[in-house]
């Protein structure tokens, strides 16, 4: 298992280039699976949770190829002959549950795992499967396996709100319905940029979608659909957590270059108000850290308002700020692992529920510290680069899900990052 050493504090200064988004690239590869003939994916992430995916896909017949050195993906489901996913790669990574919608849109039948429950405690899929079954699927649970089927080869279809919100389960009706649906209407439909991006793919592909970006998403059934070739759009977690990285250092300013800022919602002008110099010019964003770091308190939102992925994040930003702040989490009420971490680095940390106080403006002192999730790693990285002396954050391999080349990366803007074996 590999672990990051990191000497601190050191400031960020330079350029660096943002990678593909992990969670957009896992929808459009799904989506793939729908065509009738090969599709090709570029700007797609050399990541642990991609590969994970190509493998849970190609279990099914479909060919997968992924040029890593142009960061492209080709997929062939012409020879797509098993419509299951096994419990033995879901569970690696959840997000395989698109495998349910993209194979019950492609073949009218799948036998998809459960994925269970993780690191944020329960994360349900019930909307996934009652929403299928608004549809006029048929959905029966056996032995922790979802086997959905269309009764026919198209149903009429129906609609189905989503209480909450969920870009999951949008994805998958989606994935589902454009296809086998003769009208499909999801309300309160995600917003999200990897929704957007996912339609965009499948209209290209011939699917009859309208309403993407809004909370009303209307789907007409497509008798066919090819397969095209289609970018992938920049990572919006990467690209706030380098931006956060940049504001805690008072000596650090940053470019970061391939971004699509439009997609970062409300979080820009969070971050200014906190004294950092925020910069938009085109697809680069500038950062310059404030002097001192004025407290801002955040709750997470659906999009477009603060990201639940970004909260731990941020909580680090604020164990440097000038005084006290909350971080309230609404969509993933014990996302809070990182807490304990971040206080053997010193910082000043209550919880109670779903809201983390910081006492802010304790200097951090570097120490070995645990990795739990990807957002969680990360955390313990960017408060690592601050903290006074050498720091061991153990565990990184949830970092290698999420964040391509990241000790590469800040070891570029002049971070001393380095891997090695525990
Ligand atoms: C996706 C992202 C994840 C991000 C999250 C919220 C991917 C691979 N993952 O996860 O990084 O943190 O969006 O932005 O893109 N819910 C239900 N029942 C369901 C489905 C969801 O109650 O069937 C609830 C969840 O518990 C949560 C809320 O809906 O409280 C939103 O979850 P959802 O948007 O589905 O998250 P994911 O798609 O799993």
């Amino acid at each position: 298992m590999d672990k990051f050493i990191i000497e601190g504090p050191a400031p960020l200064q330079g350029s660096i280039p943002i990678s593909g988004s992990k969670n957009a690239a896992l929808p459009l590869m799904a989506a793939a699976i729908l065509g009738d003939s090969p599709s090709s994916i570029s700007l797609v992430p050399k990541l642990k949770d991609i590969y994970t995916f190509n493998n849970v896909i190609r279990v099914t017949g479909t060919a997968v190829d992924f040029n890593e050195d142009e960061n492209r993906l080709t997929i062939d489901p012409s020879n797509l002959g098993f419509p299951e996913a096994p419990y033995d790669l879901v569970r690696k990574m959840r997000a395989s549950f698109y495998m349910l919608g993209a194979l019950m849109g492609r073949t009218g039948d799948a036998k998809v795992s459960l994925p269970g429950g993780c690191a944020w405690g329960p994360r349900p899929v019930d909307l996934h499967l009652k929403g299928m079954e608004a549809m006029g699927a048929e959905i029966t649970l056996e032995k922790g396996y979802v086997f959905g089927s269309f009764p026919g080869d198209s149903v009429p279809g129906g609609e189905y709100t989503l209480e909450p919100s969920s870009v999951g389960a949008t994805v998958n009706l989606i994935l589902a319905a454009v296809r086998r649906a003769d009208k499909f209407v999801i309300h309160n439909a995600a917003k999200e940029p990897d929704v957007v991006l996912l339609c965009s793919m499948l209209t290209k592909m011939g699917a009859n979608i309208e309403g993407a970006g809004t909370g009303t998403i209307t789907i007409k059934k497509a008798d066919a659909l090819k397969g095209v070739e289609f970018s992938n759009d920049p990572d919006r977690i990467e690209t706030g957590t380098f931006m956060i990285a940049a504001a805690m250092h008072p000596d650090s300013e940053i470019t970061l270059t391939g971004c699509k800022p439009e997609d970062l919602g409300s979080f820009p002008k969070t971050l200014s108000k906190t004294g950092a110099s925020v910069q938009i010019n085109g697809s680069e964003i500038k950062v310059k850290a404030p002097d001192t770091i004025k407290p801002v308190s955040v709750t997470t939102k659906i999009y477009p308002g603060f990201p639940t992925d970004l909260q731990a994040q941020w909580a680090t930003l604020m164990t440097q700020a000038d005084g006290e702040s909350t971080v309230t989490e609404t969509i993933y009420f014990d996302r809070f692992s990182y807490v304990p971490e971040l206080k053997r680095l010193g910082a000043s940390i209550s919880l109670e529920k779903n809201r983390a106080t910081i006492n802010g403006g304790k200097k951090l002192s570097g120490t070995s510290v645990m990795s739990t999730d990807l957002r969680a790693s990360v955390s313990l990285v960017l408060a690592a680069m601050v903290a006074n002396g050498q720091s061991e954050v153990l565990r990184i391999y949830h970092l290698d899900r999420g964040y391509e080349d990241l000790e590469q990366k800040l070891s570029g803007l002049g971070a001393s990052v380095t891997r090695a074996d525990d």
